[in-house]
């Protein structure tokens, strides 16, 4: 979530400002040349790290039943279309039962199925179809809050000596009656929600109706340890935690100090800083204790979703005796200044931030963020495809982005997003990138035959699965086509990475496996520009992302034109 998020995170941009402020040598001079050897040493067969990872989410990819809300059956149908992606695993946001104040993160009952989106036969079916394919399934785990209605919370909330009363958060007031500290809610507001029945208020970061656990409580663990069992059984093969660096807050919940810089355009939550409302130290036994509870199980992967600045971030791997998630989620891409210097200098100093057992991993949308190709254009799109799938570490795509989807105009009056209604107009509205997905030119684009519960891009018509298969310089052909370069070449799946070049317009970089060697060239500008190739050596453009002709040998000089992007062999 983008401004949720921001006082977490350093922008590329900031981090420039601060290295000339503190006249650091850039990484760049440093490093160049270095093979990072992380890369070589590790055991690389394991799935998610040499997978491409593809984000689901289920109210917007397919409906099967004319509800105008995607579901279970409907993504079942779509495997097909999924495997030939030549992706790895899906990830699919929550499923669970839930009154969707925020649209299934709000979970009031871990163990079942959200009947919008079907029954945990339906689920089964899903997963079998899903394996039968090779491919792999993660489901979303939301274990910071439950939903309101949860019957923890509701038992919780009944009286001061309910045996749950310690499950979530609960304190007096002030003397003055006022919240008992000065926390803010993510979605705007005080983070404590005073409640009548025992005249106490109760902790939310998010919306009121999705009360913060107690992780501190040994119950709680255990409960919140069995509902990962109980899918891992189902054949789960992971799962992506929803903010699992919020679960650990001060044991005595001190205020927040106030963010200096806050400008009353930003949402309300970053006017202070984050500092003692999560991340608290023992936050680290607490992700040990999940990968333990997956370790049970063979090859399942945790990941975390985490916005930290890359030093923070890096620490969620945990350490060699308190092993933490298998994949922070690196969220660096979605705010980086598009410009090669920027991107060079932020790919580097994430690699040597990697502890050497940590394995890299990259985004570039998600759920929460504006879509890349309303970020930076439908041009460097395609060069964003080419950087998330070229680069040393675990791709995550997100649904849509493969046909180029953009933010959709979401006039006032449909809007769904709670955050939005809460703090309207600051420009974080979510819906614009969780609109259906564009199969077909048929009437609500092929997602469903009734009035989707978001509206449809207007540019469906053109910009549909079907429509753009049968192009072949069609952005989907070239995430084929970089998908299907990944698998065959082990460099640019689990090969070392080696900065070449990250100056002007121009991003290039090595990637090399025993003796396969291949280099990628990205020109981040408008107008052609000039790239070489290392020492004397020629090479075989593999993929343009103009998409044609393949396997064009190039001389030691070359040109790259606007907006292209070539990977190229040796
Ligand atoms: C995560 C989810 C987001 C949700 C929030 C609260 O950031 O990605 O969609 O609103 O957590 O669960």
């Amino acid at each position: 979530m983008q401004a949720l998020h921001e006082r977490d995170r350093w922008s590329a941009a900031q981090r420039d400002e601060q290295l000339l402020v503190l006249g650091v040598t850039p990484k760049l001079a440093k490093t160049d040349g270095r093979i990072n050897a992380s890369g070589a040493c590790m055991p690389q067969n394991t799935w998610w790290k040499h997978g491409i990872v593809y984000q689901i989410y289920p109210r917007s990819f397919q409906d099967s039943n004319a509800d105008g809300i995607g579901d279970l059956e409907g993504i079942r149908r779509r495997l097909d279309y999924i495997a030939g992606l030549g992706v790895n695993a899906v990830w699919i946001s929550p499923i669970f039962p839930s009154p969707m104040a925020d649209f299934g993160y709000d979970i009031a009952d871990y163990c079942g199925v959200e009947p919008i989106f079907g029954t945990l036969e339906d689920f089964d079916r899903l997963i079998g179809e899903v394996h039968a394919r090779g491919l792999k399934m993660i489901l979303d785990f939301v274990p910071n809050h439950t939903s309101d209605r949860h019957a923890w919370f509701a038992e919780s909330r009944a009286s001061r000596d309910n045996p749950k009363r310690d499950w979530y958060i609960w304190r007096d007031g002030k003397p003055d009656g006022s919240p008992p500290n000065n926390w803010i809610s993510n979605f705007g507001g005080s983070a404590w929600q005073w409640d009548e029945t025992t005249g106490q208020y109760y902790y939310h970061a998010f919306l009121k109706e999705q009360p913060d656990l107690n992780w501190r409580n040994p119950e709680v663990r255990a409960a919140m340890h069995d509902a990962l069992r109980f899918w891992l059984k189902r054949g789960v093969d992971g799962f992506r935690v929803d903010v699992i660096w919020h679960l650990m807050k001060d044991p005595e919940l001190r205020d927040n100090p106030p963010d200096p810089n806050y400008k009353p355009d930003r949402p309300e939550i970053d006017s202070l800083l984050q500092v003692h409302s999560n991340g608290h130290d023992d936050i680290y036994a607490i992700v040990n204790g999940m990968r333990r509870v997956l370790e049970e199980f063979d090859e399942r992967v945790l990941i975390g979703e985490i916005y930290l600045p890359v030093e923070r971030l890096v620490t969620y791997y945990g350490t060699e005796e308190l092993p933490g998630a298998h994949l922070p989620f690196n969220f660096q891409l979605i705010f980086a200044s598009w410009t090669a210097p920027a991107l060079a200098r932020m790919i580097e100093d994430y690699e040597s931030h990697l502890p050497d057992s940590g394995w890299p991993n990259w985004v570039l949308g998600n759920h929460d963020q504006k879509r890349i190709a309303a970020r930076i254009g439908q041009n460097q799109a395609r060069v964003a495809a080419m950087l998330l799938l070229t680069l040393r570490g675990t791709p995550t795509m997100y649904y849509g982005d493969e046909i180029g989807m953009t933010s959709v105009d979401i006039p006032p009056e449909a809007v769904q997003d709670p955050w939005e209604k809460n703090e309207p107009g600051l420009g974080f509205n979510r819906d614009p990138q969780r609109t259906p997905m564009q199969w077909d030119d048929t009437s609500y684009a092929g997602f469903s035959t009734a009035k989707p519960w978001l509206p449809v891009s207007p540019l469906y018509h053109e910009q549909n699965v079907e429509a753009l298969s049968g192009d072949g310089s069609s952005i989907l052909n070239l995430y084929r086509k970089l998908i299907a370069s990944r698998r065959k070449h082990r460099a640019l799946s689990i090969g070392s990475f080696k900065l070449l070049h990250g100056e002007g317009n121009l991003l290039s970089y090595e990637r090399q496996h025993e003796n396969e060697r291949l280099m990628v060239f990205l020109n981040l500008g408008e107008t052609e520009i000039e790239a070489r190739l290392p020492e004397n050596r020629t090479g075989t453009v593999i993929v343009s992302t103009y998409g044609e002709p393949q396997a064009e040998q190039v001389p030691n000089t070359f040109t790259l034109r606007p907006h292209e992007g070539v990977v190229v062999s040796e």
